[in-house]
């Protein structure tokens, strides 16, 4: 027998799983039609950006209401900061261990969606009522109360929460979504992903120059190369692997590390192994790292 995790996840098998969570999540919460039930990766945190990225561009003011009551909901409201105007609906506590009374919050009827944290884990609070926030959408992180009553899911636009601690595996985040919210992320994810592109360019075009001056071997043709990913051989053509054995060990010293190829066996049946480097986070500072490690290393090779 193999658990879920270990299954492959476009088997029939896994399908029927995906499916059948999502009816039984539907019945128990009465989930209306109009929703999305996405099971999505990245945990509670990875929706602290993902909300205002979808959601704070719904109106042009670019805002959101935060109710901070707690490590969770601060988090969340300090990651909202990278992509729109925040405003705190109450005056910051000293202490989480109250919700100031409503009567007391100043909710901006402009703002894209009101955020609260249904219960703040680290804190022990929880809303035991769902806050009326008249024409603005409602936004709940129920982490770490998912499931553990009957919620009205009409009274919020969006409900996110990480399913290790009362549904499933970590790293899992089940978002409960109205449909018609959809279609409105901020146009900066796209040039963050275009920034991405652009300095995997740069690394790896910086990489392969360093090879090129060397004369090591890059096993594919210029016009295909990857980004992302070098295979190469050094010594000799096909490789010698004396002296890439001693240059694994001479680049692990300098931190460079997981060097060592992927093996595969040739039509001809020949096991290849060689070596390979890989750039799959296009940050400045990958980047920068990169740079000064090949010049070290440039040295050391020479
Ligand atoms: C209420 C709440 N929100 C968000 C998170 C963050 O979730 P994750 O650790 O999956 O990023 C937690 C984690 O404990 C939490 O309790």
């Amino acid at each position: 027998q193999i658990s879920v995790l270990e299954m492959s996840h476009r088997s029939s098998d896994f399908r029927n799983i995906i499916n059948n969570t999502e009816c039984l999540l539907r019945q128990l919460l009465n989930i209306p039609e109009n929703y999305k039930v996405l099971f999505l990766q990245g945990g509670g945190s990875g929706q602290f950006s993902a909300v205002p990225l979808n959601l704070i561009g719904l109106k042009k003011d670019m805002c959101a209401d935060y109710l901070v009551t707690g490590i969770f909901s601060a988090r969340a409201a300090k990651e909202a900061e990278k992509y729109g105007k925040v405003n705190m609906v109450h005056t910051e506590l000293d202490r989480f261990t109250s919700i100031p009374g409503t009567s007391s919050w100043s909710l901006n009827p402009s703002a894209s969606y009101v955020y609260i944290c249904c219960n703040e884990t680290a804190h022990g609070v929880e809303f035991n009522f769902i806050p009326d926030t008249k024409d603005v959408i409602l936004v709940g992180d129920m982490t770490s109360n998912f499931l553990s009553r009957p919620i009205d899911v009409s009274k919020f636009g969006l409900i996110f929460a990480a399913a290790q601690k009362n549904i499933g595996c970590a790293g899992v985040t089940v978002v409960i979504v109205r449909e018609d919210l959809l279609g409105n992320t901020l146009k900066e994810f796209s040039s963050t992903s275009n920034s991405v592109a652009f300095l995997s360019n740069l690394t790896s075009k910086y990489a392969y120059s360093v090879f090129c001056n060397l004369s090591q071997i890059c096993l594919t043709d210029v016009e295909c190369r990857s980004r992302m990913n070098i295979p190469f051989r050094i010594g000799k053509k096909g490789g010698d692997e004396t002296l890439e054995k001693l240059f694994l060990d001479g680049a692990s010293k300098l931190g460079m590390i997981s060097l060592k190829g992927h093996r595969y066996r040739t039509l001809y049946k020949k096991i290849i192994c060689g070596l390979h480097i890989t750039f799959y986070t296009g940050s400045k500072e990958t980047f920068h790292r990169c740079k000064a490690r090949f010049c070290i290393f440039h040295i050391f090779i020479r």
